[in-house]
């Protein structure tokens, strides 16, 4: 499904495709200005999977949502609500199935079995699942699911966000919904606890914020689960990054560099992650500490720990720093922090200088630059009161790499940069750029055109490398001439 993220940028036939391009007539000659492609680029983008299929589907869709309302009406007039929670699933499609058909024969309304079922399945959701988001979980092309109050939900597919036509009727019911996902995980959130963040069952990521704090109405995010997280192969296939890239980093992670994963919102650190970790040999004990347990290792030895913030009365807190401190007692070869954002910073500081090296752990930053002062701000707000020399200090002696992850502006998701942290020059933490990714610019569609290329700057633990039986080809490191 990402197969259009295969070779995006070195399809130089580009123009090729140009013609048979949608219904943008209006384009072909302005193609070299950046600016008109996004005008083009708006009107297709709304139109390809709803409106091709026809009318008549659409028409189809709307009766179906109008019986479904009515139906889900007379429904919870006729349920036993508190006898459901304890109905056996087929049971309770029984009870709802024959409802439906006794609300269809009274109205006289005919289905065809395939949409009796629709019908069915979707009430049961309403019922006993979420509702409209029960579909948009399920669907496996599916990554993000935002919702903008109860009319408007988008999507992420391969990078790209689009509006779905699937709505809650309005914001009683989207509360109603996101009271069932928080309360099923024993957490709550009305005017008082405005906001709450949390693991669906599934291991999705979710997070919601409801009014008057969201204005328009409620604000859902989604971060599905992918039960198969990419690996470094996918990586490598999708464009992510090159073999060569591949290997160095296999290097790293095997030679014990302590790295870390920079990056924006979205933009891969915790794929990025879990896939490096990979490289670790099964035979260490690995423990990670994560706010929702996202990362998926594939290896024998591994201790799972998930923070918790306090209850509603404000107690019971396990920050990420108190299972931190914790693991340190627990023997571990190697930790992993699924992101570092505050006070606990010392202590992976401390713990990857302090005999822990090959941890792990992602930050939000947008350069390797940038990610360290990242890590200087979360000292100091940490309170610990160190010269900046000292803190830079102990920075430059934990960290040997940062990995930087992008999305892209054309919703590719790429490792723009791999750098090395070399140590101090004066107060300066030194580092150098080994992999990067050169952009040199944009398709009419708006995809970027670019290349991964060495700097041209041998990593300064090649000799680490081969020492530990890594025995990178030089030529890895030489630049790549831009085709
Ligand atoms: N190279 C890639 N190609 C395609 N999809 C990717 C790639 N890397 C990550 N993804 C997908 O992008 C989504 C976001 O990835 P991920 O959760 O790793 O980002 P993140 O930076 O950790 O996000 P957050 O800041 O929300 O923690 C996931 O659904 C993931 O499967
Ligand atoms: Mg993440």
């Amino acid at each position: 499904m990402f197969s259009k993220y295969k070779k995006p940028s070195a399809a130089t036939a580009a123009p090729a495709a140009r013609p048979d391009d949608k219904v943008t007539s209006i384009a072909p000659a302005a193609q070299p200005a950046a600016a008109q492609p996004t005008v083009t680029r708006k009107a297709p983008q709304a139109a390809p999977a709803q409106v091709a299929p026809a009318d008549k589907e659409r028409k189809r869709k709307e009766r179906m949502g109008e019986i479904k309302l009515d139906l889900h009406r007379v429904l919870l007039e006729n349920l036993n609500l508190s006898a459901l929670e304890h109905a056996s699933e087929q049971d309770l499609r029984q009870e709802i199935s024959a409802i439906a058909s006794e609300f269809l024969e009274e109205r006289s309304i005919v289905l065809n079995r395939e949409d009796r079922q629709t019908l069915t399945s979707e009430l049961y959701d309403e019922v006993t699942g979420l509702g409209p988001l029960e579909t948009l979980l399920q669907d496996e092309t599916v990554n993000d699911i935002l919702v903008n109050g109860p009319q408007q939900i988008f999507v992420e597919r391969e990078g790209k966000l689009e509006l779905t036509d699937v709505t809650f009727k309005d914001e009683r019911h989207l509360l109603r919904i996101i009271d069932k996902i928080v309360s099923a995980v024993g957490r709550r959130v009305d005017e008082s606890n405005p906001y709450v963040d949390a693991r669906l069952k599934d291991g999705s990521r979710f997070n919601a914020m409801v009014p008057p704090v969201a204005v328009d109405g409620s604000l859902v995010s989604i971060r599905k689960f992918k039960k198969d997280k990419l690996g470094i192969d996918d990586l490598v296939n999708f464009g992510a990054f090159t073999e060569e890239m591949a290997a160095y980093l296999q290097a790293a992670v095997a030679t014990r560099l302590n790295i870390i994963v920079s990056g924006g919102t979205g933009s891969g650190k915790t794929t990025t992650l879990n896939a490096l970790s990979s490289f670790i040999d099964n035979a260490e004990r690995i423990l990670t500490i994560e706010d929702t347990a996202e990362l998926q290792l594939q290896q024998t030895h591994v201790g799972r720990m998930e923070s918790r913030p306090p209850n509603v009365e404000g107690k019971g807190e396990v920050s990420p720093r108190d299972c931190l401190k914790n693991a340190l007692r627990m023997r571990p070869d190697r930790i992993i922090v699924g992101e570092t954002r505050g006070e606990e910073v010392i202590d992976m500081l401390q713990a990857m200088n302090t005999g822990h090296d090959g941890s792990m752990t992602t930050i939000h930053a947008n350069s390797a630059r940038d990610g360290v002062s990242r890590l200087e701000n979360m000292i100091a707000m940490a309170g610990i009161e160190m010269p900046l020399k000292a803190v830079r200090s102990q920075i430059s002696s934990a960290v040997n790499l940062i990995v930087q992850a992008s999305r892209l502006q054309d919703g590719s998701r790429r490792m723009t940069s791999i750098t090395e942290v070399t140590g101090m020059e004066g107060e300066v933490i030194s580092m150098q750029e080994i992999f990067r990714y050169q952009r040199v610019g944009l398709t009419p569609e708006n995809k970027i055109i670019g290349h991964f290329t060495a700097t041209g700057v041998r990593s300064a633990y090649a000799e680490r490398f081969r020492m530990w039986g890594y025995d990178l080809p030089p030529t890895i490191y030489e630049p790549v001439a831009a085709e």
